[in-house]
């Protein structure tokens, strides 16, 4: 349990209305279907697009705060990717609520012991106000970068009682996803697309490599 043999899970994980289950059908079946905000998880088994024909369990949960915590509780020591889905055209607007989420995974003592392969897939590319992959990596480096100060103040004020959390990044630097273990890669895609064909080709990529 929590070997790598049988970390065989890619966890798709991000804010409600990101476009999880749509990409979550669009990897399955390669079609759009409408989709409602989830109440419980979806999984299926994914064949990866490679010549190894890996196939890994796609678990689709939902991003309703009460709902997801237990969820993620449930799959993360048999997590070998994360997909961290972003909806890059509200990122703005959404920046201090994706980075809150994210730092909460991150820093969590399985994951970081673990440290599964991340992928942040900054969806809803086809609209035309969305922010690039770039822009959004940057933006969160330097907002959990504010996060990690007000957490860490919060802990070191409490006899440090450190419950389940590990330190995000390299003291005494800036935050950058580069200071992690896990392998991080940030991908454009849109699960809709302009003229109903999806992009996720980048993303279905990365997961070949896993
Ligand atoms: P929860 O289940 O509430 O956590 O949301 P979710 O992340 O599963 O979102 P869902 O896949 O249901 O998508 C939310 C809405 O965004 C739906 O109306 C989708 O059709 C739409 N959507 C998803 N991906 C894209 C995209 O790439 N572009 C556009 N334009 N719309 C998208
Ligand atoms: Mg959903």
């Amino acid at each position: 349990w929590g070997s790598s043999k049988v970390r065989n899970a890619v966890l798709l994980l991000g804010l409600c209305d990101s476009g999880k289950t749509l990409l979550f059908t669009q990897l399955l079946l390669g079609k759009f279907v409408r989709t409602q905000t989830s109440i419980t998880e979806n999984s299926a088994t994914y064949k990866s697009k490679n010549d190894r024909g890996g196939s890994w369990t796609l678990i689709d949960v939902p991003g309703h705060e009460s709902l997801r915590v237990q969820i993620v509780e449930k799959y993360k020591v048999v997590a070998r990717a994360i997909v961290f889905v972003v909806d890059s055209s509200i990122f703005q607007k959404d920046v201090r609520d994706v980075a809150e989420f994210f730092y909460s995974i991150l820093t969590d003592n399985i994951v970081a012991k673990n440290a599964p392969t991340v992928l942040v897939a900054c969806n809803k590319q086809d609209i035309t106000m969305a922010k690039s992959a770039k822009l959004i990596q940057q933006q969160l480096e330097k907002e959990m970068n504010t996060l990690r100060l007000t957490r860490s103040a919060a802990l070191s004020s409490q006899d440090g009682a450190v419950g389940g959390s590990v330190y995000l990044g390299k003291k005494g630097k800036d935050f950058e996803f580069s200071q992690l273990p896990n392998r991080v890669e940030f991908i454009e895609c849109s699960a809709r697309g302009s003229d109903g064909d999806a992009d996720i080709d980048a993303l279905e990529k990365c997961l070949a490599k896993l």
